[in-house]
């Protein structure tokens, strides 16, 4: 297998391009297209008879974990537990035999995550394991794997491994939803219909590079970053920060929208660029109200959201970006494209080494 930057500069980028033909393969393994359907793979388990559903991971493959929460419990109706894989190992979690643990890993080699599955396995779980690697430890050591498409991934910041998660995790969620009777034939048409269009608008999000790379001039000056979302926008608010501070060295934060006024609103002033990502869905007026916070204390927003949004929204920002209007479902897909543009570039801009960031390992294999 021939490995190259290809025309790109870093191979970050040539990853961050690929990602709406391997999200396209991924998907294809879950979705049958003809019949508009999810096509589970074959489980030890009856998805019926769950009470509980327990997902660890670490870094962003545990941003992954978090959203499909959202996505487990809106479309099959489970109660879920996401926690990252070094607290999870040694919080003495009780657990019920016969439940589910998915873990979630790229490398299927991380030290503590492969400890959460021993320890669910130890504790009757039925174990699931979404990696990228199919001949890593996690993938041999669990009873199911599902495989992401991803190919190999060589920049240390995740980018196509995570869009393939939330691919391969949304399309679970939603076939757990009609096995467990959580979801009609018809809603899981729909579903997939909504997964199936997701590739092509990760193509057109791609589209708004150079707008985001003149974006970046304006974040390099930064020291801080705030990144707020609701919903599946908040495990994706704690990406962008974590991408941006892995590759730029720009100290950056996550937070769920509706926690700014317990705190990260001390912060706010004219130097502090706030990234919110909201799409135009059922809780977006409650993200304006969070952004007017920001406006009033003089904050410059940088908001990521799509026509119906940037119009209701009615707010002065440094620079809207407008996404493709498309279904609630797959906006922590294709949203992420313009966040790990945005980090790509600054980091670019600020002269780091995007592909070997200091300090950082691509695969942890010690604790
Ligand atoms: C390292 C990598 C991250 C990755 C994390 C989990 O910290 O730098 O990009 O998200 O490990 O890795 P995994 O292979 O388990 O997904």
């Amino acid at each position: 297998l021939l490995i190259d930057k290809g025309n790109h500069r870093h191979f970050m980028a040539k990853e961050i391009h690929e990602q709406p033909e391997v999200v396209s393969h991924t998907l294809a393994s879950f979705l049958d297209m003809a019949s508009g359907a999810i096509r589970l793979p074959e489980l030890p388990f009856d998805w019926r008879s769950l009470t509980r559903l327990t997902i660890t991971a670490c870094g962003t493959a545990s941003y992954a974990a978090l959203c499909a929460k959202y996505w487990f419990e809106r479309f099959a109706r489970i109660p879920v537990e996401v926690d990252v894989a070094s607290e999870f190992r040694y919080r003495e979690v009780p657990l019920e035999p016969g439940g589910l643990a998915i873990v979630v890993s790229q490398s299927g080699e991380t030290a503590d995550t492969l400890a959460a599955l021993r320890y669910c396995k130890e504790h009757g779980q039925h174990t699931l394991a979404v990696v990228n690697v199919p001949t890593s430890t996690i993938a041999r050591e669990s009873d199911v794997i599902v495989q992401t498409l991803a190919g190999p991934e060589i920049g240390v910041a995740s980018t196509k491994a995570f869009t393939c998660q939330l691919a391969a995790l949304a399309s679970l969620a939603v076939g757990a939803g009609r096995a467990r009777g959580a979801l009609s034939a018809e809603d899981e048409g729909r579903l997939v219909q909504a997964l199936i269009e997701a590739p092509r608008l990760m193509a057109t999000a791609l589209r708004l590079e150079h707008e985001i790379e003149a974006l970046a001039k304006d974040l390099v000056k930064a020291t801080d970053v705030l990144y707020l979302g609701r919903g599946t926008s908040f495990p994706l608010a704690l990406e962008g920060a974590l991408k941006l501070k892995e590759i730029s060295y720009i100290h950056a934060e996550g937070y769920a929208a509706g926690e700014l006024k317990h705190g990260p609103i001390a912060l706010i002033d004219e130097t502090l660029p706030v990234v919110v990502i909201a799409p135009f869905d059922r809780i977006f007026e409650k993200t304006v109200s969070n952004m007017q916070e920001v406006a009033a204390r003089g904050g410059r927003i940088i908001l990521i959201t799509d026509e119906q949004g940037a119009e209701a929204a009615a707010i002065p920002t440094l620079k809207t970006l407008v996404m493709p209007q498309m279904p609630a479902t797959v906006t922590p897909i294709v949203y992420s494209i313009p966040i790990q543009l945005l980090a790509y570039h600054t980091a670019v801009l600020m002269g780091t080494d995007v592909d070997q960031p200091r300090n950082l390992a691509k695969s942890v294999t010690v604790e």
